[in-house]
């Protein structure tokens, strides 16, 4: 078992060659530990796909260098794993544990062992979690939670809803969700039901996609390809009572009239737009300025709005989603076709490279126990 093996010298891991391909390397260095400060070394068990893995490694040099470091880099934030080695007050080797990076790291999940710095971002698996497995959970779920469960939490804490407001004591709220069928939008439509209580979530999805999302949770799905979002939501305003969602999550992204128009949909007082889904090319860092800086008075957004960037994921959080998860309020969407072994990587980037992956995409690096 872990704590009494040795730290290995090398190991199996993803080299990005041109991002998103990668190719194995059988022989790769593991990450140094340093000798101070708080990390776990850990052997990673199954990890999942985010976007930001290979876009920000696809950003012109230097940036990638410069945040992430020099090749080779492995891509994977996400883990669920066995602490192999750890100073981490809440840990002991042995532990199974699950989280993610920071951000995007030289030596990410994508290999048998990655290494975690800090204290955030890395808790044991919630307690009562492993009785689940018999009953057809899996510990790829905890892996497959990292980037995109946390944004779903933070962003939809953001919003000014009864759950916020009373300290997880009150329910209600309407919420729309631009983007429910995807990673991160299938965490924010369970999570908006049925952790935070909302009386209404309305979420857009492909029309193939409504059925999950309702069973997720959404009370009513618009079709984005057969309906113009905005449409649809100033027809659903119109049905129920005016100006009515207290926040608008938007992992879709970049059609501006969304936002434009939500004064006809997002509530005058306390509502709010979060962005999550913008991308990071040139010509949407473009878009996103004119969405941004594009005057209320000549058409621009009326309500405030908000950049989401994923911030450091305290214990609290990771507790709350393992709680959610252990009480059936959240799953971690996962289909047959978007579980990948690591040795197939590059299928894995290639389905996510579609953008049309309904949950999220797990990679299973290794057994328990191997
Ligand atoms: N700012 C941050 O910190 C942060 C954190 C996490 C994610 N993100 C970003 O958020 C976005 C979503 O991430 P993700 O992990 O959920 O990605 P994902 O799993 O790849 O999302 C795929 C989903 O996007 C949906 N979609 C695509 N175009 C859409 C549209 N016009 N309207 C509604 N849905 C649409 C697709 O739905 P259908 O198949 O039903 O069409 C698909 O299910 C990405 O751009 C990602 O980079 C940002």
């Amino acid at each position: 078992m872990p704590p009494s093996n040795p730290i290995p010298t090398s190991m199996r891991a993803a080299h990005f060659t041109s991002p998103p391909t990668t190719q194995i390397s059988q022989t790769a260095p593991v990450p140094t530990i340093q000798n101070s400060g708080i990390y776990t070394f850990i052997r990673v068990l199954s990890t999942s796909l985010n976007p930001v893995d290979y876009k920000f490694a696809s950003l012109p040099q230097p940036f990638p260098r410069l945040a992430i470091g020099s090749a080779p880099i492995t891509p994977g934030i996400d883990f669920v794993g066995r602490a192999w080695k750890t100073t981490h007050p809440d840990l002991k080797a042995g532990d199974l544990c699950w989280g993610k990076h920071n951000g995007p790291t030289k030596h990410g999940t994508c290999a048998d062992y990655t290494l975690h710095t800090g204290k955030d971002g890395i808790a044991k698996v919630p307690e009562g979690y492993m009785a689940l497995l018999e009953q057809g959970r899996s510990l790829a779920e905890l892996g497959g939670v990292g980037v995109a469960g946390m944004t779903a939490l933070q962003a939809l804490m953001m919003g000014d809803l009864p759950y916020n407001r009373s300290g997880g004591a009150e329910r209600g709220g309407k919420v729309f969700i631009n983007g429910g069928s995807g990673g991160t939008g299938t965490f924010a439509v369970q999570m908006a039901k049925h952790g935070f209580g909302c009386e209404t979530v309305v979420a857009s999805c492909s029309g193939s996609n409504a059925e999950l999302v309702r069973s997720l949770g959404a009370d009513e799905v618009v079709d984005y390809r057969s309906t113009n979002v905005v449409d649809g939501l100033k027809e659903w305003s119109r049905r129920n009572g005016g100006q009515q969602f207290d926040i608008i999550v938007d992992m879709a992204g970049m059609d501006p009239y969304v936002y434009w128009q939500a004064h006809h949909y997002l509530k005058r007082d306390g509502g709010k737009y979060v962005m999550v889904g913008a991308g990071t090319g040139i010509k949407d860092v473009v878009l996103l300025t004119k969405l941004m800086m594009w005057p209320g008075v000549l058409g621009g957004g009326k309500r405030p709005f908000q950049l989401f960037m994923l911030s450091g994921t305290t214990k609290e959080q990771w507790n709350l989603f393992g709680k959610w998860m252990v009480e059936g309020k959240l799953k971690t969407v996962i289909e047959d076709e978007n579980r990948f072994d690591l040795a197939d990587i590059d299928k894995a980037f290639e389905k996510l490279k579609t953008g049309r992956t309904r949950g999220k995409i797990v990679v299973k690096v290794a057994e328990d126990g191997h």
